[in-house]
C-alpha cells in the first residue's frame, strides 16, 4: 500500500444528537468518512448542518452517540478522557472557528500551549512560537495580548497554535474567515505544503470558495448527512 493510501482517519455511521425528549435535534445523522495521510479534505455545507460537531467528534473532544472513531489507528470513542487528551497534544492540530485565544497571555504564550502540554522546556517553546508566528507574518506582535490584534490576526495565530508541535493531522474550522484574499491564499500555502512535504493530514471546514481549489477532496454536507464529495 502506498504512503498516500493510508487512512488516517475513520469515522463509521457517527450519530449525534443534542437535548431529549420533543426539544431533540439530530445533528449528525450517520456520517461516514475516511481521510489518507497526506491528504488535504475540506467539509462545506450550509449554517447549522453539523461541520462543527463533526470535526470536534473527529477530534475527540465530542463523543458521538453512536459509531465508530479511529484515528491513527486509535479507536478514540473508547479511549479514556486522559488518554486522549495526550494523544490529541501528540497529534492533533485543531484551530477553532472562534480562535478560542486564552486572553491574559501573550500571543507567543497562546502559540507555545501545545508544545508546553509535550513538555517543551520554556527558551525552546518560545523560540518555536516565534518562527511559527513569523511564517503567519505575526513574528513583531508576538508580546502583545490577543485583544489587540484584528480579527485576522488574531485567526493567523489561531492556526500558528495549530501547526506549532508539527501534528500529523491538522483540523481548521473556517481557517480563512476573516482573512483577505491574499492573506487566506498564503495560509492554505502553508497547510498545503505540510501535506506534501511532511505527509500531514489536513480537515477542512470552509464556507470560502476562494480556498476550494486547494483540496483533494471536497465533502458536502447537508442535514446531517453527507450528500457527496468532488475530487480535485
Ligand atoms: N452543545 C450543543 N448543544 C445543543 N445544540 C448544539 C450544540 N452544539 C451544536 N448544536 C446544534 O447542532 C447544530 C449544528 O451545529 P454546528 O455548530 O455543528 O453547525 P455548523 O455546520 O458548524 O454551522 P456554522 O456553519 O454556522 O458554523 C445546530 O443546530 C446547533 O444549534
Ligand atoms: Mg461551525
Amino acid at each position: 500500500m502506498s504512503e498516500k493510501s493510508e487512512k488516517v482517519i475513520e469515522l463509521t455511521d457517527i450519530q449525534k444528537s443534542f437535548g431529549k425528549g420533543r426539544a431533540k435535534v439530530e445533528v449528525l445523522r450517520g456520517i461516514d468518512i475516511s481521510v489518507a495521510a497526506g491528504e488535504m479534505l475540506m467539509i462545506e455545507g450550509p449554517s447549522g448542518c453539523g461541520k462543527t460537531t463533526l470535526l470536534s467528534i473527529l477530534s475527540g473532544t465530542l463523543k458521538p452517540d453512536s459509531g465508530k472513531v479511529v484515528v491513527l489507528d486509535n479507536e478514540i470513542t473508547s479511549s479514556t478522557n486522559r488518554g486522549l487528551a495526550k494523544f490529541r497534544a501528540h497529534h492533533l492540530g485543531f484551530a477553532f472557528q472562534l480562535f478560542n485565544l486564552i486572553p491574559s497571555i501573550s500571543i507567543w504564550e497562546n502559540v507555545s500551549v501545545p508544545l508546553l502540554i509535550q513538555g517543551v522546556k520554556g527558551r525552546d517553546a518560545k523560540k518555536r512560537a516565534i518562527n511559527i508566528l513569523a511564517e503567519v507574518g505575526l513574528d513583531d506582535r508576538a508580546n502583545l495580548l490577543p485583544n489587540r490584534l484584528s480579527g485576522g490576526q488574531q485567526q493567523r495565530v489561531a492556526i500558528a497554535r495549530a501547526l506549532v508541535h508539527e501534528p500529523e493531522i491538522i483540523i481548521c474550522d473556517e481557517p480563512t474567515s476573516a482573512l483577505d484574499g491574499a492573506t487566506g491564499e498564503h495560509i492554505m500555502t502553508i497547510l498545503r505544503k505540510l501535506t506534501s512535504e511532511k505527509n500531514a493530514t489536513v480537515v477542512i471546514v470552509t464556507h470560502d470558495p476562494r480556498i476550494h481549489h486547494f483540496a483533494d477532496r471536497i465533502v458536502h454536507m447537508e442535514d446531517g448527512k453527507i450528500l457527496g464529495s468532488s475530487l480535485r
